[in-house]
């Protein structure tokens, strides 16, 4: 993720503090699922995923606090706060504003209801309220809008004039703090109201994404249709990585390999466990997401890493991964040595990794071959090891 100017340290606001009801059902509206994933956690996500935004403060309604915990477990490195929320949209605009760290200088307001934004989008509303102070994610009116009168249509309204506000809304912190002080007992419908009450003009931004709020049921039969064609339509974006490592096998010491310690004669000589396997599955991953290697992560000149577990290590690694918006395909490794035979351990190997990685065993094959005895790996001099890993951008 690119380094955030501090000057510029934005927070997302993320109102679900609502009951839902014009949506009903058992479950509430901002948790129930829409192609796999809650309405919550998209509206999360693409915040997540928005170089801009360096905090996450998610406003909810108490009764949801486990469910939202697990649900937003993905992004808790911005996630700051997640508070209760208020009776309505105002007050729980309020509470989650009280709730953002001091460093912040920007503020984005958005609805968890318009879970259809995207990263990009997000980034255009953003990077416009840094230039002017205000803005607002916002449609055009494309139908003739009318005036009605006692229930009857009387006169028509140029559309020329008006615009339909939606979320994000950012503004500087100081510019939201000031109005929210100014109208502390006022009624206000979104924040742009709030700010315009001050005198203060918002620009609007015109988004490329479907940004449809979900408000009843049908909405989220559109939204589900939106994804289903947007999924038909794009190819995914997947990275592959490769990763090598050697490491010289000596008398004494341990032999750990994939997480496993192996009894055998020698053991392998490194500044950490020196599990050549994971260094090598390690490296591939990085390779994918474009993170350098293990030696610029993890130093060996660091006292920090003297004698780790791989395992920790790989762990990390899948932070990397993921704060770099990619998700694990699979991984084909091969470890290269004469001895020891490696079939009774590929098993526990795969369950160590896949645990590290937090994926699936299946997503992981581990094999062995011997160079026939030739040279170091054939004299049992040293191990290698060789991986390849896909990754998929989310
Ligand atoms: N919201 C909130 N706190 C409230 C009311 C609303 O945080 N007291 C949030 C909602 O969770 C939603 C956004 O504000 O993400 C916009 O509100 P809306 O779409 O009207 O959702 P609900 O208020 O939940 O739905 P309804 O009005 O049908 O009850
Ligand atoms: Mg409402």
């Amino acid at each position: 993720m690119e380094k955030i100017d501090n000057n510029l340290f934005t927070t997302a606001i993320i109102l679900a503090a609502g009951s839902g009801e014009r949506f009903g059902g058992s479950v509430r509206k901002q948790m129930t699922l829409l192609a796999g994933k809650s309405i919550l956690h998209r509206s999360v996500e693409a915040f997540y995923y928005c170089n801009e935004i360096s905090a996450i403060v998610v406003v909810i309604n108490p009764e949801d606090a486990e469910l939202v915990k697990n649900d937003l477990l993905f992004a808790s490195k911005k996630i700051h706060a997640i508070v209760n929320g208020g009776e309505d949209r105002a007050s729980s605009a309020k509470k989650g504003f009280f709730a953002i760290p001091n460093v912040t200088k920007y503020v984005a307001i958005h609805d968890a209801a318009r879970c259809m934004i995207d990263s990009g989008s997000i980034s255009d509303v953003v990077k416009k309220a840094y230039e002017t102070g205000a803005a607002s994610a916002a449609s055009l009116v494309t139908d003739t809008v009318k005036k009605i009168e006692s229930g009857k249509i009387t006169s028509t309204i140029s559309r020329d004039d008006l615009v339909l506000a939606q979320t994000p809304q950012v503004f500087s912190k100081e510019l939201y703090e000031s109005a929210l002080s100014d109208n502390c007992h006022g009624y206000y419908t979104d924040d742009n109201m709030l700010v315009e009450k001050k005198g203060i003009s918002i620009t609007p931004v015109f988004l490329n994404c479907p940004n449809i709020k979900i408000t009843t049921r049908s909405d989220l039969d559109f939204a589900k249709f939106l994804i289903s064609k947007k999924e038909k339509t794009s190819t995914p974006e997947y990275r592959i990585g490769h990763g090598y490592d050697v490491h010289r096998l000596v008398e004494g010491g341990k032999l750990i390999l994939g997480g496993v310690d192996i009894p055998f004669e020698k053991g392998l000589l490194g500044h950490s466990d020196a599990d050549v396997l994971l260094h090598a599955i390690m490296d591939s991953l990085l390779g994918a997401v474009g993170s350098r290697d293990i030696g610029q992560h993890f130093p060996d000149s660091s006292e920090e890493y003297l004698g780790i577990s791989s395992l920790i290590l790989l762990k990390k690694v899948s932070e990397v991964v993921s704060t770099n918006g990619c998700e694990i395909v699979n991984i084909d490794a091969t470890v290269i040595l004469q001895l020891p035979k490696l079939a009774g351990y590929i098993d526990e190997m795969k369950i160590n990794i896949a645990n590290a990685l937090g994926i699936s065993p299946e997503q992981i094959n581990v094999k062995a071959t011997t160079e026939e005895g030739l040279g170091f790996t054939g004299r049992g001099e040293g191990i290698k090891a060789e991986a390849v890993s896909l990754v998929r951008k989310k």
